[in-house]
């Protein structure tokens, strides 16, 4: 670590390369959005300025890991680059199995498949979209059992990602603990803000887990900033280091799924891991039908090179202060503005609260849709909707789900962008509220059967 005590943010790394940026006038932003459908997943990336889509496979990656794709076995079979990678989970993550996937998605449709029966109902704190997707696609029910306060975009609870053990124990009284597979754990909860459990949570849930004997899968996706959080907010933490919070975390859990694009520092990959012999079995198996064989899993040896080294620099100390504190000197700006967004802040993104950012407009004119189109307009900023129409329709009555949080997501890209990137966003973010009271809502034109977020198209009321 570093010796010299300062107490600013700044990054543990300098800039060895960079990307030029296309600059483009209004006229040509309000021409592609419009081209878009108003959706911002359809907008080029050659018209943006300042991407905050998403942090997911859009960091920057090291020196090291550069240099690591050069050592790329692409050998079909028993790749070295594998035995990396299983090194690297194993010492970090600490499960016995890995099976390595394309992406995150590639290994919930292999856990689903493999736990789900039709007609089970899966406990997780909180929905992801794809999560939710998988596990109804193999015959199982979603059950939110996150406490309230994740639903309250202005509670400052510190511990939003919490499991709620009496909403957990009501589902498994009601329909048995056996049609319970197991619960879906996320570290940092996406659609919550990026809100972390906390460790005596988890303590908790392991030993309700273990009296009714239910697994607990982790959703390992952002849990390494879990772990970061844990340690600030925690009695207990403050001298532990975030590897070791990362371990005593999977420590508590059966596995996990991994979508290794965003803590893991890769532009592509994921992964499943387990500790039981007869579901890593199942999962080495089905891997080769759906992703490639069991040592490759769809990633070339190069991918999971770069991943097993991704992995030991996201565990350090002076990486994550950075990656948490430029999240946090973008949302204390905005907040200065008065802007409303999710409280506290959490750990990849800034999430504006639509709701009260645009309260004149219903939530089925897609308020949130509407203020990421706006952003874009403005300076080119892409964000991304996480409100009603992420999430969806009701598959029993057809509706929109209407969510309590009705958010757009600035999501911040590890490594990538300066404080200067930031303070255009905030400026942008300040004109679109200024003129706010003229903006309106949308119309969606076109709707995809599944994840219609990712294609929909609107036209403006
Ligand atoms: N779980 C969580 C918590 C995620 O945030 C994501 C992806 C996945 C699973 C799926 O992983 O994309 O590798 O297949 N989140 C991205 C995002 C898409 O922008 O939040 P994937």
């Amino acid at each position: 670590m570093n010796t010299h005590k300062h107490h600013t943010w700044a990054e543990p790394y300098k800039i060895k390369m960079v990307e030029l940026l296309r600059m483009t006038t209004r006229e040509e932003r309000l021409e592609a959005i419009r081209n878009a459908g108003y959706n911002t997943f359809l907008t080029r990336s050659r018209d943006v300025y300042i991407d905050l889509l998403t942090d997911s496979g859009t960091s920057a990656m090291s020196d090291r890991q550069w240099a690591g794709l050069m050592l790329g076995d692409e050998a079909y079979s028993g790749s070295e680059n594998f035995y990396h990678l299983e090194q690297a989970v194993q010492e970090y993550y600490g499960y016995k199995y890995l099976v390595p996937t394309h992406q995150g998605r590639g290994a919930e449709h292999l856990m689903s498949q493999i736990l789900i029966k039709d007609g089970d109902h899966v406990p997780g704190n909180m929905y992801f979209t794809t999560t939710r997707l998988h596990q109804e696609l193999a015959g199982g029910k979603f059950v939110d059992v996150i406490v309230d306060e994740a639903h309250d975009p202005q509670s400052e609870f510190p511990f939003k990602g919490n499991v709620d053990l009496d909403k957990l124990d009501a589902l498994v009284r009601d329909v048995g603990a056996d049609r319970v597979p197991y619960i879906s754990l996320e570290g940092n909860v996406n659609m919550a803000g990026g809100q972390p459990f906390s460790m005596a949570n988890l303590r908790e849930l392991h030993a309700y887990c273990d009296e009714h004997d239910i697994p607990i899968m982790l959703d390992a996706t952002r849990t390494i900033e879990n772990a970061w959080f844990i340690r600030e907010r925690e009695d207990g933490y403050a001298d532990t280091p975030v590897r070791d919070i990362l371990r005593e975390i999977c420590d508590m859990t059966d596995g996990c799924t991994m979508s290794a694009k965003k803590d893991a520092l890769v532009n592509i990959g994921g992964f499943f891991c387990c500790n039981d012999d007869e579901v890593f079995r199942k999962a080495q198996n089905l891997v080769v039908v759906y992703e490639g064989l069991h040592t490759y899993g769809g990633l070339a040896g190069r991918d999971m090179e770069a991943m097993a080294q991704g992995i030991r620099e996201a565990v350090t100390e002076e990486h994550m202060a950075a990656r948490i504190g430029q999240v946090r000197y973008l949302g204390r700006r905005l907040m200065a503005a008065g802007i409303p967004i999710v409280r506290p802040i959490g750990s990849h993104a800034i999430f504006i609260d639509a709701r009260r950012f645009l309260p004149h407009i219903d939530q089925d004119d897609y308020p949130a849709q509407t203020l990421a189109a706006e952003l874009f307009i403005e300076a080119g900023v892409r964000t991304m909707e996480r409100g009603n129409v992420s999430a969806g329709r009701s598959p029993v009555t057809g509706e929109n789900r209407r969510p309590q949080l009705e958010l757009v997501r600035l999501t911040i890209p590890r490594r990538v962008y300066t404080q200067a990137h930031m303070d255009v966003v905030v400026e942008a973010v300040t004109d679109v509220y200024e003129r706010r009271a003229e903006i309106r809502g949308l119309r969606m034109v076109y709707e995809p059967e599944y994840l219609r977020f990712f294609q929909a198209r609107f036209e403006p009321l």
